[in-house]
């Protein structure tokens, strides 16, 4: 996180501490809506479309459940798809009788857009699509499927998490209805925080599967009239520290450039593919693309030959470079398609060199060399 991020949180909690929580968030009730400025601008949008949310997963849901299925009405997706997105569309099949359709992908690993317009059918309610995914760079076209969404009229949810902060998002390039991210990922900003955008045009046929005396207001003894704006989709209670950090780390990225920070990562991205391609026994899970492909974003994953990921990861921690595991069942139908196993997940932003990188590359050549 960057300083003025971790201050932007800390100095509410000591506010909260010293006069009262109620009283913190009166006092900085203009930076806190503030917040939906910040957001509005850094995906193109006007602030009465953002609602400010738990996390990613929180707004994707709430708007993905707000949705009216009925039996027979088809979901669109991809083969990257989330786990978490994912386990609600079979939730949906098993609770309405919706119907999943996966997509296929090109040999890029990019989702076709052939086959997409081909699949689509009046029954298609809802295309929904992760952009980057939790397991690899691909960096799915968007905009693309975005303009086959607004010509057939159907409903089209993007999950940007992953892509959030490592590059430019436009809603009115991207085409989409919706869109949900988090500040703890690329964005650097706090956990416990993320946002989801619902253009204005489609707010009303969408009636969020929670409300409460924010959400809506109860005004009359038999009835409720939902927020005019996405904060529909919020509550009353939230984390206002945590806001005030998704407001900070929104303006700082914005301050850096989105298109700055998009070409440090695929330089520095760039550079550490080509170098662990070099390893004999590192398997880079890149569907095989040049290292510098625009396919690919600032996300590497791979496997050594031989060698447990989890070991890996924990030897690697231990050495002071932070690497995760990312296991087949966060992606599972990428994961059986091209049969992987858990990988190694190293994501390179703009703050990182080409000397820590190259720290990283001798400790996976000393682990691949076993
Ligand atoms: C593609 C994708 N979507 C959504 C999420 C969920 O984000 P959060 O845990 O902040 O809700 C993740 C987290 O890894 C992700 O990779």
């Amino acid at each position: 996180m960057p300083q003025s991020v971790l201050d932007a949180q800390v100095n509410h909690l000591k506010l909260e501490a010293a006069i009262g929580g109620y009283e913190a968030a009166n006092k900085r009730r203009d930076a806190i809506e503030g917040v939906y400025d910040s957001v509005a601008r850094l995906i193109n949008c006007h602030r009465d479309e953002i609602a400010v949310v738990e996390n990613a997963t929180v707004g994707w849901a709430m708007a993905f459940y707000a949705i009216p299925f009925k039996a027979g009405d088809r979901i669109l997706t991809v083969e990257a798809e989330y786990a978490s997105n994912y386990v609600a569309y079979l939730q949906m099949a098993k609770q309405k009788g919706v119907e999943i359709t996966v997509v296929p992908s090109e040999p890029n690993g990019q989702v076709s857009l052939t086959a997409f317009e081909e699949l689509i059918d009046d029954r298609v309610k809802l295309i929904s699509v992760t952009h980057v995914p939790t397991n690899s760079g691909l960096v799915n076209p968007i905009e693309a499927i975005g303009d086959i969404a607004r010509k057939h009229g159907i409903l089209y949810l993007v999950d940007a998490c992953q892509s959030a902060g490592q590059m430019p998002l436009d809603v009115e390039e991207i085409n989409c209805d919706i869109l949900t991210a988090t500040a703890r990922k690329f964005l650097r900003g706090p956990r416990g925080v993320g946002f989801l955008y619902v253009r204005s045009s489609v707010l009303d046929q969408l009636h969020p599967p929670m409300i409460d005396l924010y959400s809506a207001t109860w005004t009359s003894l038999n009835d409720y009239t939902l927020r005019p704006d996405a904060r529909r989709f919020e509550n009353w209670e939230n984390n206002y520290a945590a806001k005030l950090g998704l407001g900070a780390c929104v303006d700082y990225a914005l301050e850096v450039g989105l298109d700055n920070i998009k070409a440090r990562i695929d330089e520095l991205a760039s550079y550490l593919r080509e170098n662990l391609q070099s390893f004999p026994a590192v398997k880079l899970h890149t569907f095989g693309v040049e290292p510098s492909s625009p396919t690919q974003c600032g996300i590497v994953t791979f496997s050594i030959s031989g060698i447990n990921s989890l070991e890996a990861v924990k030897e690697i921690l231990s050495k002071g470079v932070n690497v995760s595991g990312s296991s087949p069942s966060s992606t599972l139908l990428d994961a059986t398609n091209n049969n992987l196993p858990i990988l190694i997940r190293s994501s390179v932003h703009y703050f990182n060199d080409f000397d820590e990188i190259d720290k990283f590359l001798e400790l996976v050549r000393e682990i691949s060399a076993r």
